[in-house]
């Protein structure tokens, strides 16, 4: 075990048994009437996950112009780190278990606007692969990207968040 904990394999395997198990648990017992309640969490998580999606980006920005080596670039190392594991990853999980839980009991994974929307989620759960790869190459002191790309990769789930909203809000299809 490293000083940063498990291996990345270890912790990709916990992530997915975790999530099989969430969404096992609500697929056998959770009923319709409590939709609201999974409708509530959905949307905490996703805010969650949204607000650390935005702000990772942000301190690479700042990160990719910091010496190697400094003070600075070890402090944006543990932030980065933190945000990923204990906001980011965990969001990601309840978000997607409470969100097909949803799209099965209220929608049986029917309707254009479902179906696009979950194609746009796949993209930013990419994103978020990306993202937590990042993490791994700043912390190895590998990043070779300009503080320039990480300003464009910043507006990414921003505008995917957009496209998300409008389509479960107002199901144009
Ligand atoms: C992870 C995969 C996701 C799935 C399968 C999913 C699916 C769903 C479903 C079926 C609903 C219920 C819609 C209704 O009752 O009218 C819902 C609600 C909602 N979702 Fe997701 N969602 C996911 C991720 C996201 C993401 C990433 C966002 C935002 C960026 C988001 C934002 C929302 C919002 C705001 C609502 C409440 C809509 C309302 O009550 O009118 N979801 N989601």
């Amino acid at each position: 075990m490293s000083a940063t904990g498990a291996s990345p394999v270890v912790r990709a395997l916990v992530a997915i048994i975790s999530f099989a198990a969430l969404t096992a648990l609500l697929f056998m017992f959770a009923s319709d009437g409590l939709y609201l309640w999974i409708k509530a969490i959905h949307v905490i998580a996703v805010i969650s996950w949204m607000a650390g999606m935005l702000y990772l980006p942000r301190l690479f920005v700042y990160h990719a112009d910091t010496p190697i080596g400094s003070d600075q670039s070890e402090t944006f190392k543990v932030m980065e780190r933190r945000l990923l594991r204990a906001i980011i990853n965990p969001a990601m999980i309840v978000s997607w278990a409470f969100g097909l839980w949803l799209a099965w009991r209220g929608f049986g994974f029917h309707g254009g606007w479902l179906h696009a929307k979950i194609a746009f989620v796949l993209l930013l759960s990419g994103v978020h692969g990306y993202l937590s790869a990042s993490v791994r190459r700043f912390a190895d002191d590998r990043n070779t990207a300009s503080s320039r790309h990480w300003k464009i990769v910043n507006e990414v789930p921003t505008l995917l968040m957009i496209v998300i909203v409008i389509l479960v809000i107002v199901k144009p299809f």
